[in-house]
């Protein structure tokens, strides 16, 4: 059985004593809390990876950078390895986010690379996709979709392929209040399963979590968590205050 999952992605915010402290506040919030039928990750700057190590028990809360860098090692100033990232105790990364795709021209290609080095350093990758509004009234959403998680994923073994958690972002959606419908997640959920179920097989399809995320919060987390292939939430900006991120958290 797949796993559910709630990730926050802090994106660039707080400085580091504030991140400790809110990564504080999440860890005893989740190991108070009764019967959380989700992992909890939160996904942190890398200055911030060391510090929240420290402060978190991995028994509740799981630690996500937000990027790694396409080379292992040497003179690439200012980037961050897998293995670096690994160092630090995270044990997963974020890959992918339209963020990186958009802003610093991150390529399916890049990201195939990207998605190699994680897991060779022993990470676990949560690989968003998503399209944007234009791609949307378009109607090319399942093709740009699609052509993000094969182009960057589909070269993976079945084994390698069981570390990888998909998160679907829809552009149009994230940090902009409008949320897609619980049925318009849903629809490309199940199309994304589909097209695992194709390449990969039933079962490993059916094991495959896939998350949503864009304006996701505490008022629609559970609408969302109750369609059948809604297995959690990559959250922005609801993932910064732990009594918001908590009630998403408990929204199964
Ligand atoms: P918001 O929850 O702020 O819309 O951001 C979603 C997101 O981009 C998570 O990666």
């Amino acid at each position: 059985m797949r796993k559910n999952i709630v990730a926050g992605n802090w994106k660039m915010n707080t400085t580091v004593p504030e991140g400790v402290q809110l990564a504080k506040e999440v860890c005893m919030a989740v190991a108070q809390a009764p019967g959380i039928k989700c992992e909890v990750i939160v996904g942190v700057p890398f200055t911030h990876l060391t510090a929240v190590n420290e402060v978190i028990d991995k028994n509740y809360v799981g630690l996500a950078a937000e990027n790694c860098a396409d080379h292992v090692k040497g003179a690439y100033t200012g980037e961050v390895s897998a293995p670096m990232v690994a160092s630090t105790g995270a044990n997963y990364v974020i890959l992918g986010h339209s963020e990186r795709r958009g802003y610093y021209n991150e390529t399916i290609e890049m990201l195939k690379t990207k998605v190699d080095l994680a897991l060779e350093a022993g990470l676990k990758v949560i690989f968003c996709c998503g399209e944007s509004l234009d791609e949307r009234k378009a109607g090319t959403h399942f093709d740009v979709i699609k052509n993000e998680i094969v182009g960057s994923l589909f070269h993976l073994d079945a084994e390698a392929f069981g570390k990888i958690v998909i998160a679907y972002e829809p552009i149009w959606a994230i940090g902009t209040g409008e949320t897609a419908t619980a049925d318009q997640a849903q629809e490309i959920h199940a199309f994304i399963r589909g097209l695992l179920a194709e390449q990969y097989g039933a079962q490993i399809a059916d094991d495959t979590t896939i998350l949503y995320g864009g304006s996701c919060k505490p008022s629609n987390a559970a609408e969302l968590f109750a369609k059948p292939d809604i297995d959690g939430g990559l959250i922005g900006g609801a993932s910064l205050k732990a009594q918001d991120f908590m009630g998403i958290v408990t929204a199964f």
